[in-house]
Order: C-alpha cells, then structure tokens, then sequence
C-alpha cells in the first residue's frame, strides 16, 4: 500500500476532479502491474496496472490488488474498476479507504464481493486521506478544501505599510510554496494583492502539466485588463454587483466573471465555495492580503494554514488577518498543528482550523 501511495503521489498534479490514486498488483509475493490515475476521461488506477502486468507477460488472475481508493462501481468518463477487476480474475483487494463520493461509498466494495473476491477496506487510510484531502470535502459538504498560504515575519507581518512584502521569506521556502500551488485547482487572491504585487500566481518552481485556475476577489471590478493574473485567460473574477460593461470587458478577454455579492456589498465568500465546489475544484489554495484572508477565516472558509514564518522583525506594519479585536480568549480560532518544519533559514508551520470564530 506504501508503494500504491507513492504512485499516487505521481498524479499529485493532473488528475482533478478525480481523486489521485495508486494501485500496485501482487502475485505470489512479487508486483507484477503498477499504475496511478492518467487525467480526467483516461485510465484510472487499477486499468493502468492491470495493462502494465499484462505488457510484463503477467497473468494478473489469482493475484492481489492494492488501491489506495475504493474501485469504483459506476459509468463515468471510464467504465467501472471493479467491474474490470472481477473481470480479470484478481482474488483479493486491498483498499486504503472507501470512495467518498456518493455514486460508489461502497458499492465498488459490494461488487467485488458479490463476485467472490475478498475484500479488506482500511489499510493506511490515514495517509491516503491527506492524499485526496480536496476531493473527499468536495463529495462530502460540496465545498473545496481551502489551504491559505502566508508568509510573514516572525512578529507576524505580511507586507510594510507601504505595500512591499517581497520578499520576506528565502528561496526555498517560494519553491515550497510553488509545490502547494501545483496541487491545488485553484489559486485565490484579493484585489488588493493584484493591485499592490500584480503576481502571475502561476505554478513556476516545480515541473506540472497543468496551471491551476486563478481566481481573483474584486467586488467593484478594479482589475486592471492587463493584470498578469488575468494573462491566458485562465483566470476567474469574481464581483459583487459587478458593472455590467465591465462584466463584459473582462469576458472578452477570455476570463471567467462571477457575481456573489453579500449584505455588505462585498463578496460572498461562503456562497463563493459552494460555487467552486459546484465547478469541481477540490483544493483551493489562498495567497491573499490580511483583508480577504481575515473575512476567510472570520466567514468559516479556511481548513488549513500553510504558514512560512521568515527569521525577521518588522514592526508596524500589515498583519496576517484583519480581524476584530476580542474582549474573551473564549471566542478565539482554534488551530491544531500538524507540521512543524524548516525550510532552509524559514520555518513552515501547517495548523489546521479545529472551531470556527463565533460570528
Ligand atoms: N506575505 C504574504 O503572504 C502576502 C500574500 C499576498 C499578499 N500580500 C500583501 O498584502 C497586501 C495587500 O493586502 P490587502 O489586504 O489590501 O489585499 P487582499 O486581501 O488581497 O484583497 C483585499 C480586497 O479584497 C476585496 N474583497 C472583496 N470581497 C471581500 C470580502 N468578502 N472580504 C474581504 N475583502 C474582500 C476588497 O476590495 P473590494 O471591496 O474593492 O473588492 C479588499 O480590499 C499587499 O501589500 C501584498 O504584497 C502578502
């Protein structure tokens, strides 16, 4: 199952909306057919090892299959696994967890049992879980999981008054931060970003096929047409009350628009991710300004901080979230670590989000 995992890993950065899997096919102690998930509409995991066994030479009938998701049981783009699974005469299957999404939770499991396979379900299920952490919350709460990265001094600023923040952390910790990007569907920023930095927020520092959607938050439609974000077209505005001519300028340059406007006349942030849970996205990672990632978290839209912490002081200057002031340490955000790391001379800290601000 570790090694299904680390195939799985291979299709860290190509497979959304399908969940990354790896499979591993053992006969007799040996592995004779390995795969992992080819992009959407191509071979999923198990078709792959079963067709890399058979260019071996290898009969994979008798043999046992270890995937690190439930096969599935329905027509999609591909026919079913299991259904190819039973029909190649594998005898056991071994799967890391069950399928999160409503059309197979279990039946992909059912199926091979009805056809007298025998089935395990559970093993390193954990680690398979972060694997496709996006996915599962997608199929789960029809929301994607959101990742905000920041990078801040140890005093916890962001940016000087004068909007400079780049850069306050080293080489290393950037590249990092590129990996992250890379597996995400989506990258988001506020306005406010595009203004100050006008970032490309495309994937550079890591080797992918596919850039991510950018998504920018700019309830008056300020952006500019020439922002680098906005370059290529695969870029997403999204408004509140947008002015309908400008609405129209921004789709002729390609780029998608969105109008989620909230009480405030700001954006609807939560409305926001159902609407890209809608598009299918799974993973959501944040580089915004303290504004935009202060009402994220103040609106219940943040799973995870991925937090690169630079060996500086700045003073006065822009924090990490624009957040009220509290009277009671009752009503404070909950975090849990859940890695601790350097990065070169930068410290990486990942928390996740355990109760939500009261409102
Ligand atoms: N160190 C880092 O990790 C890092 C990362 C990114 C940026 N930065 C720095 O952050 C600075 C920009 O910060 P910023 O706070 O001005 O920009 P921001 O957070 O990227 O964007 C804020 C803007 O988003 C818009 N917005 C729309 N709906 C919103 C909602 N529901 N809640 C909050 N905002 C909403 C608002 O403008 P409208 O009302 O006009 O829409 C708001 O002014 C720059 O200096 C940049 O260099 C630092």
């Amino acid at each position: 199952m570790r090694r299904a995992l680390a195939l799985a890993e291979r299709a860290m950065f190509t497979t959304t909306p399908n969940p990354r899997v790896g499979c591993v096919i053992v006969q007799d102690g040996r592995v004779i057919g390995e795969g992992f998930t080819q992009p959407a509409g191509h071979d999923h995991a198990e078709v792959q090892a079963m067709k890399d066994a058979r260019s071996r030479g290898e009969s994979v009938r008798g043999a046992t299959a270890y995937v690190t998701l439930e096969p599935c049981s329905h027509y999609g783009r591909t026919p079913p696994c299991a259904k190819g699974l039973i029909e190649a005469g594998v005898k056991r299957v071994i799967a890391a967890m069950e399928d999160p999404n409503p059309l197979v939770a279990g039946r992909g499991l059912g199926m091979l049992r009805e056809a007298g396979i025998e089935v395990r379900c559970g093993l390193l299920e954990q680690e398979a879980r972060e694997m496709n952490i996006g996915f599962i919350a997608r199929m789960t709460r029809g929301t994607p999981w959101v990742r905000m990265k920041v990078a801040a001094s140890l005093d916890g600023k962001t940016a000087l008054n004068n909007g400079v923040s780049q850069w306050l952390t080293g080489p290393a910790a950037r590249a990092d931060g590129h990996a992250w990007r890379a597996r995400a569907c989506a990258i988001l920023t506020g306005i406010g970003t595009v203004r100050e930095d006008d970032p490309a927020l495309t994937v550079r520092e890591v080797q992918t096929p596919r850039q991510p959607l950018r998504i920018v938050v700019d309830s008056r439609l300020e952006i500019s047409p020439t922002a680098r974000v906005l370059a290529d077209g695969n870029a997403l505005v999204v408004c509140a009350n947008g002015d309908p001519d400008r609405v129209s300028r921004l789709r002729d340059l390609g780029v998608g628009v969105l109008d989620l406007p909230n009480a405030n006349g700001k954006v609807d942030l939560p409305a926001l991710l159902r609407a890209l849970g809608e598009r299918q996205l799974n993973e959501i990672h944040v580089e915004a300004g303290y504004k935009l990632n202060g009402s994220m978290l103040r609106e219940g839209c943040v799973d995870e901080l991925l937090t690169y912490i630079a060996p500086c002081i700045v003073g006065e200057a822009q924090g990490m979230f624009n957040l009220p002031a509290l009277t009671s340490l009752d009503d404070k955000l909950a975090l849990e670590f859940t890695d601790v790391r350097m990065i070169e001379s930068d410290l990486r800290v990942m928390a996740r989000v355990v109760a939500r601000m009261k409102q």
